[in-house]
């Protein structure tokens, strides 16, 4: 009949949504074979006064000499009082993935007899960065969005021992909400590992007492304790205390990349020495999606608020009557997405009440199913019990009583 039918494919639609395999487990296969196609890009930027080994660190890290060996030239020219951005871009391939991997370098920051603006034209060339992403996001056609945005900021703090220069939290304090800060020791090597943990201490302690937000890797609820151990140990290492080289030395007969000293053999990969493996771990290997994901949803979102309503505020409405493009097109967009959740929210009450009217329906049938089971349970279970009488009376040889049967038959049309 037409309702058994219903509830059958009822049944169906319900078992395919929970078991059946739509095809769509392949997703993130189709987002691998795509992101591989495409190529990755990140953009990292250093600094550091000068001399800290920040070219030696990035050339270490991505294992390429992406910053040629220096000629012995002098590190501050007198006459430049500015600090510089460089960039250079440089793809690299592994295993047929390709990164394009852009790392910003800003000599003369803190070179100067005065570095109390040094963090100027970094904030300023990172927010430059921000407008231009702005600008296109604004455009008509935005298919080809160029990203040149600061995703990751190594902050080289000296290996004094001591504390944080103020050059150091005037840096991190100006520059906190605009880019993710990652403070490294630089040339660890030159501390002791005691010195190491207790330099380590200060520098969170200070970077706490100026309410300076590092960057920090967010924690979600469907990670894995193994991701969340790991996750656990790299944070546990902040501020990375790295050593670089890009030159080998032989151990025992291994190659090593590594600097070594009268007193022994400092290797840069090994754990038990340095940071190194953990820095780039996370920089390359675990959170390089993450640290992009920040920037655009946070950092740059943030900027993006700040700016629009700066221009907000600027324009007076008994003067200007025109409307702010910028903004025009962000109400837009906001309208438009308003329609598309409510869409959305009124797909899904039509969806839920469809699925309990058939819930509804099914009870109901289940309800009158079990009653005509437990009828026919109940006839059969009598007619089991008189053919047994019956076997039991011809198997003793006695024929049945006339009053007997007649009550049989009584029981029986029954
Ligand atoms: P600028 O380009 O002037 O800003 O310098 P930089 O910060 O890029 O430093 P660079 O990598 O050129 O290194 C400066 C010197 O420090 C070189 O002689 C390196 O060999 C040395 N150096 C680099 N990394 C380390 C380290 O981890 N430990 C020690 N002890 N020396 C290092």
């Amino acid at each position: 009949d037409s309702s058994a039918n219903g509830t059958a494919s009822s049944i169906d639609v319900v078992r395919k949504k929970l078991l059946g395999y739509v095809g769509f487990a392949n997703l993130p296969n189709q987002v691998h074979r795509k992101s591989v196609k495409k190529g990755f890009e990140f953009t990292a930027m250093v600094v550091g006064e000068s001399g800290l080994g920040k070219s030696t660190l990035v050339n270490t890290l991505f294992n390429t000499a992406l910053y040629p060996p220096k000629e012995n030239t002098e590190p501050s020219n007198e006459t430049v009082q500015t600090v510089e951005i460089q960039s250079i871009t440089s793809d690299i391939e592994e295993n047929g993935v390709k990164l394009r991997l852009t790392v910003v370098d800003t000599p003369g920051f803190g070179d100067f007899v005065n570095n109390e603006e040094s963090w100027k034209p970094i904030l300023d060339d990172i927010e430059s960065r921000f407008d231009a992403y702005l600008e296109q996001e604004n455009r008509v056609n935005r298919r080809k969005m160029v990203d040149n945005r600061i995703h990751a900021c190594i902050y080289f703090i000296m290996a004094t021992g001591h504390a944080l220069k103020p050059l150091d939290i005037e840096f991190m304090r100006r520059l906190h909400t605009r880019v993710n800060l990652i403070p490294v020791i630089a040339k660890a090597d030159t501390l002791t590992e005691e010195e190491v943990v207790a330099f380590k201490q200060r520098i969170l302690a200070d970077i706490q007492h100026h309410k300076i937000q590092i960057y920090q890797a967010p924690t979600y609820e469907y990670d894995d304790e193994e991701t969340m151990a790991e996750n656990k140990e790299i944070m546990s290492k902040i501020p990375f205390a790295v050593v670089g080289s890009d030159k080998e030395v032989e151990i025992n007969g291994r190659r090593v990349r590594g600097r070594s000293y009268p007193w022994g053999l400092i290797e840069v990969d090994n754990e038990d020495h340095c940071d190194f493996v953990k820095l780039r771990q996370m920089l390359i290997r675990t959170h390089m999606e993450e640290l992009k994901e920040f920037t655009n949803n946070i950092l740059y979102e943030n900027y993006r608020t700040e700016k629009l309503q700066a221009m907000g505020i600027q324009q007076d409405p008994s003067v200007f009557k025109e409307v702010n493009p910028v903004q025009k097109m962000e109400e837009e967009r906001m309208a438009h997405e308003q329609k598309l959740s409510k869409m959305e929210a009124e797909m899904k009450t039509v969806f839920q009440a469809k699925v309990q009217e058939k819930e509804a329906k099914l009870k109901q049938s289940e309800e009158e199913l079990y009653a005509r089971h437990k009828e026919m349970k109940e006839a059969l279970d009598r007619q089991r019990l008189e053919l047994e009488e019956k076997r039991r009376r011809l198997e003793s040889g006695r024929p049945m009583t006339p009053e007997k049967s007649k009550k049989k038959g009584f029981s029986f049309n029954k």
